[in-house]
């Protein structure tokens, strides 16, 4: 006769990755919904790393998440260096591979369960340490939104609020001056951020790494912008953008289990926008500004919403799943068939459509 399953009463919760508004209302809904179930949380330290030593974590009770939905950031810190199934770890009991020390401590600390939040490599791991025997559920997290199988991760409106905002000050100064400015946002390899920020604020070209672009066309654009009496433009550009032809912009290559550094599109292409009308042209990269501040009331509600589902998950024994939302639902997907994919915005998708209709450029 099969084993029953062991109930679930202590519960380890980590955030990995880059930070993104909305970690810190995960971690209270867990701690909330699992304090009303009679469950003890565990709240590890900076991602997976948490479970390299025994002393690396704190219990967590209502009274320690008060205060911390409107909080950016993540009280317990995140990483997202390394892949633990290729490296080996100096800990205080010797050199280890790195995933065998952490199911080691997940043992010592007596945990029947994980909730791992985190983005794409996160959630990669999370699925590898399941098939290793580590009972958890994943909770996508993200500001690029390109998490597959849920049509939002949180942290994504937060970034589209603040670069909206950016872009609405930058369109002031751009007409007063009838300059052209351009501004870089993140996003990976995926468009999400550009594409609503640009649509959200007006913008009047936006090129986004699923659309190729072709510098000429834009110039085009901005040309007869200028004829219409409009002598400024702003055109918001992903990161992860690129010429026909062409390739991202890299700063820093990949190294080890390190991904690439995108970042410095803006300035090549408002040099080269310089060049081809005339018109004067700056660059501003918002960079890491997206990812700071307080979640907008999306985010929180999206992401207590996963926190609670997430310990709901826990209880019912559904393991090896990831959080999702299937608008108006939250719901529970296998992690098999999130991981190693990305979601980017398909070139037929009503945003693009709508950007087409309100002259905005794709630049293609
Ligand atoms: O994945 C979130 C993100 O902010 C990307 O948009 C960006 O490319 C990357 O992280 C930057 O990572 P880091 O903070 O490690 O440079």
């Amino acid at each position: 006769m099969p084993e029953p399953k062991k109930k679930v009463r202590r519960i380890g919760v980590l955030t990995g990755g880059g930070d993104a508004p909305g970690l810190n209302a995960v971690i209270r809904a867990v701690v909330k919904a699992a304090a009303a179930c009679h469950c003890e949380v565990i709240g590890l330290e900076d991602s997976f790393d948490g479970l390299l030593e025994t002393d690396r974590w704190r219990r967590l009770v209502p009274k320690d998440v008060r205060g911390i939905l409107r909080l950016g950031g993540t009280i317990l810190g995140t990483a997202n260096r390394g892949n633990p199934f290729l490296d080996a770890v100096e800990t205080t009991t010797g050199t280890k591979a790195y995933s065998a020390r952490c199911v080691e401590v997940f043992h010592e600390l007596k945990l029947d369960a994980l909730v791992v939040i985190g983005g794409d490599g996160t959630l990669a791991i999370a699925h590898e340490f399941s098939k290793r025997g580590v009972p958890l559920v994943g909770v996508p997290k993200t500001i690029d939104n390109d998490i597959v199988g849920t049509t939002n991760t949180f942290g994504f409106d937060t970034a589209v609020s603040f670069a909206t905002e950016a872009i609405d000050r930058l369109h002031v100064t751009a007409e007063a001056h009838h300059r052209v400015i351009v501004v870089e946002v993140m996003g990976r390899y995926a468009g999400w951020i550009a594409l609503y920020s640009g649509v959200a604020g007006g913008a009047d070209v936006i090129l986004i790494p699923e659309i190729p672009f072709d510098l000429e066309k834009v110039a085009r654009r901005i040309r007869d912008r200028d004829h219409m009496g409009a002598r400024f433009s702003i055109v918001v550009v992903a990161e992860g953008a690129r010429p026909v032809g062409g390739k991202a912009t890299v700063l820093k290559a990949a190294e080890g289990a390190t991904v690439e550094r995108l970042g410095g599109v803006a300035a090549l292409v408002a040099t080269d926008l310089e060049k081809l009308t005339g018109k004067e042209t700056r660059s501003v990269v918002l960079g890491h500004l997206q990812r700071g501040g307080a979640p907008t009331s999306f985010d929180r509600i999206l992401a207590t919403r996963f926190g609670a589902r997430a310990v709901e998950c826990l209880m019912q024994g559904t393991f090896d799943h990831m959080v999702a939302f299937h608008p108006p639902d939250i719901v529970a997907i296998p992690l098999a068939d999130v991981v190693g994919r990305t979601r980017t915005v398909p070139p037929d998708f009503d945003v693009i459509r709508t950007a087409r209709a309100m002259g905005i450029s794709l630049g293609d």
